[in-house]
């Protein structure tokens, strides 16, 4: 399996209650998941402890065969070649979309990074907006920028934590089928979480679903498409 997640328990501020419990999930090279859950359930904090954000009390993690978290182990979050969209985009204001971009790309030279920042500009069809800033550019927009951003340095894993939450709903609908075929594309292993059981169906492979820190009986669909 790409992504071993193997029983998962972690409570905040070290406190006894512990919000995720034995949580266990496998996902396939290339697969798209969706992690399915009320408010509150854990979903962000599952994708904090797979990011390295967060350091689980038990449990293990690995990306692709190699441990990023056990008893005895921590990669931290730089080094896991992970990539995250949250729910409210997070581009930096003072920053044209071009940089970014290209902020995320410090370990390559000038011409390689300029040469990537226009490979997915086009990749999210955005090539115009490059220097366009956040405030000049609406939510979808921006959200394609953050997708660009998350995607430039190739990650292996693309978290998206509620991507959608800040759209309006017609945007909503069009941006997620737009999300897909974008993924699809580029062929990278996503695990995407929301509320929303629309958005789940209409961009997953597969919906894992959650419910106060454990993956509820087991049990998953799969989307046949
Ligand atoms: N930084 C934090 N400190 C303490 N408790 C937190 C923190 N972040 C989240 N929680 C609690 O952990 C639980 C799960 O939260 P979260 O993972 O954000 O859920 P979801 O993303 O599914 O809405 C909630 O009860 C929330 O109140
Ligand atoms: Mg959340």
């Amino acid at each position: 399996m790409f992504i071993n997640i193997k029983d998962l328990c972690f409570g905040y501020n070290r406190s006894k209650n512990d919000i995720i419990h034995h949580f266990d999930l496998e996902i396939k090279q290339g697969e798209i998941v969706s992690i399915l859950g009320e408010s509150g359930s854990g979903k962000t904090t599952i994708l904090r402890l797979l990011s390295g954000l967060e350091i689980p009390s038990h449990g293990n993690i690995s990306i692709n065969e190699t441990l990023m978290v056990s008893d005895h182990t921590f990669v931290p979050p730089e080094k896991r070649g992970i990539g995250m969209v949250f729910q409210d985009y997070a581009l930096f204001p003072h920053m044209t979309a071009g940089e970014n971009i290209e902020f995320g790309l410090k370990g390559l030279r000038r011409k390689e990074r300029k040469a990537r920042v226009e490979e997915v500009l086009e990749l999210v069809n955005m090539s115009e907006f490059k220097k366009r800033y956040p405030h000049e550019m609406s939510g979808g927009q921006q959200q394609r920028i953050a997708l660009a951003r998350a995607l430039a340095p190739k990650p292996s894993l693309l978290l998206l934590d509620e991507p959608f939450s800040n759209l309006d709903a017609e945007l909503q609908v069009k941006i997620r089928d737009e999300l897909r075929d974008i993924i699809k594309q580029t062929g990278i292993t996503s695990i995407f979480v929301t509320h929303d059981v629309a958005d789940s169906r209409a961009l997953a492979d597969r919906i894992v679903t959650m419910h106060n820190g454990i993956v509820s009986d087991q049990k998953t669909v799969q989307l046949t498409r």
